[in-house]
């Protein structure tokens, strides 16, 4: 397909449906990667300098689950814990898509896919439960080593 940028516009263009799809599959690939690098281990509380982070931005690590389920609960899409270098602390942010709300100048340490498909064959509508089931099988040494 030939894409004409001379006939760009906001509300529909080639060009614009090239560029907005292509961070939507781009993204969508990497948050799906760093989903299933950091899963698969045991759970439980953070470790290394991950934990140190957590606890230093939310006081605990419990403090830190209590924010993940709620934000969890009310993520279109995905949540992400990432390290903002200029802040030096780690947050729990909402992605509504793929390609929403990217925050420069972090690193993407977890994100849990709270899109239906990730869940509904195995819990229904009970998303909450998902997340604690999700909180069970986190990679601590994956989640570090992404740091
Ligand atoms: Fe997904």
């Amino acid at each position: 397909m030939e894409v004409d940028p001379a006939k760009g516009n906001q509300i529909f263009s080639q060009m614009r449906a090239l560029k907005v799809d292509y961070t939507f599959a781009y993204e969508g690939y990497i948050n799906h990667n760093v989903y299933f690098d950091t899963v698969g281990g045991n759970g439980g509380p953070a470790t290394g300098a991950v934990a140190k982070l957590i606890d230093e931005a939310y006081g605990s690590f419990e403090n830190w689950v209590k924010d993940l389920k709620t934000t969890g609960v009310a993520a279109r899409g995905w949540v992400y814990l990432a390290y903002d270098h200029d802040e030096k602390r780690v947050f729990n942010y909402i992605g509504d898509a793929q390609n929403s709300f990217p925050i420069w100048n972090h690193t993407l340490l977890l994100a849990m896919d709270v899109y239906e498909h990730a869940y509904f064959l195995d819990f229904g509508t009970a998303r909450a439960k998902y997340i604690e089931a999700y909180l069970q099988i986190i990679d601590w040494a994956a989640v570090n080593a992404r740091l």
